[in-house]
């Protein structure tokens, strides 16, 4: 069973002083805390084992917030990542949890959400190797940036690239076979001292096991590293939330959905959270 990895560790050093005393990815994005919409994506593939990396500081606030997942029908467990050396190190620190296993690693800070999107989970979910996204955005550089070569084909990743090869960036979500965790341990640090997922994800594309696919206009996928981009999540969550009058990668509610838990276990949880989203998961009960 395809097991997941929740990354929740880093300083926020741009989000200073919000994140001085907290972990970014505990911050809200508008009605609910951040690290719930990575998670709901997760579950939208599927996974209900997952496993939270995060800081020695933090990892008592995740699990006060998160428990061991039976609430969600799920499973979770925590892992200490002692120093930030980089997204491909969580592979490292996830690996007796992984046992062999394949895996999909998200960016804890990472909000995906769209109509196809369940679909193209599943299909990543199904791949042979491994599977990264591609979206289009303004500002390449900020990313890892996917370079296609005349017939569409996948040429390299390259990281953050100051003259980057397309306009296409490999969004934090990452579907792995089971070989993960042995190509994170031969990557070496990068210039700016990290283990770079990248490397990870250019070592299945040498061997031609790498399946790239390319999220449309439809999907929004944001990031909240930046005050702007955690304001700009807001107010995208906020603005569809009030129109559609339906969450945004809401946990109880995808749990729910998923069948993971029945109506009386949905019923519990709305109670214990009352106010508005508990009322909100009510409703969900009433609607045909
Ligand atoms: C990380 C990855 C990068 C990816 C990005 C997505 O960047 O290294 O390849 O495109 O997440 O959010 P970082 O968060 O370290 O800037």
């Amino acid at each position: 069973m395809r097991k997941g990895l929740l990354l929740a560790g880093g300083t926020g050093s741009r989000l200073f002083p919000m994140t001085q005393v907290v972990s970014k990815q505990l911050l809200p994005v508008y009605d609910k805390p951040m690290i719930y919409y990575p998670l709901v994506t997760l579950m939208l593939a599927g996974i209900r084992d997952v496993q939270l990396i995060s800081t020695s500081r933090d990892i008592p606030l995740f699990e006060a917030l998160l428990g061991d997942g039976k609430q969600w029908g799920m499973q979770i467990s925590y892992a200490v990542q002692y120093q930030p050396l980089g997204l491909a190190d969580a592979l490292r620190v996830g690996a007796p949890f992984i046992k062999g296993e394949p895996c999909a690693l998200v960016l804890g800070d990472n909000l995906f959400y769209g109509q196809s999107l369940e679909e193209q989970l599943t299909e990543a979910s199904q791949c042979r190797g491994a599977c990264v996204f591609a979206y289009h955005v303004a500002n390449p550089s900020a990313y890892g940036v996917i370079g296609f070569g005349p017939n569409g084909q996948i040429e390299g990743i390259e990281e953050k690239p100051a003259e980057p090869k397309s306009k296409y960036a490999m969004p934090g979500l990452y579907f792995f076979d089971h070989r993960a965790v042995e190509f994170a341990a031969e990557v070496s640090p990068s210039a700016r001292g990290e283990l770079e997922i990248v490397d990870v994800v250019n070592r299945y594309l040498a061997l031609g096991e790498l399946e790239v696919c390319k999220l449309g206009r439809g999907v929004a996928w944001l990031d909240t590293g930046t005050p702007d981009a955690l304001a700009e999540a807001t107010q995208y969550v906020a603005a569809l939330e009030k129109r559609q009058g339906q969450k945004v990668n809401c946990p109880e509610e995808a749990a729910w959905q998923q069948g993971w838990i029945g109506d009386e276990e949905l019923k519990q949880l709305a109670s214990q959270i009352g106010g508005s989203y508990g009322a909100y998961l009510l409703g969900l009960l009433e609607r045909t």
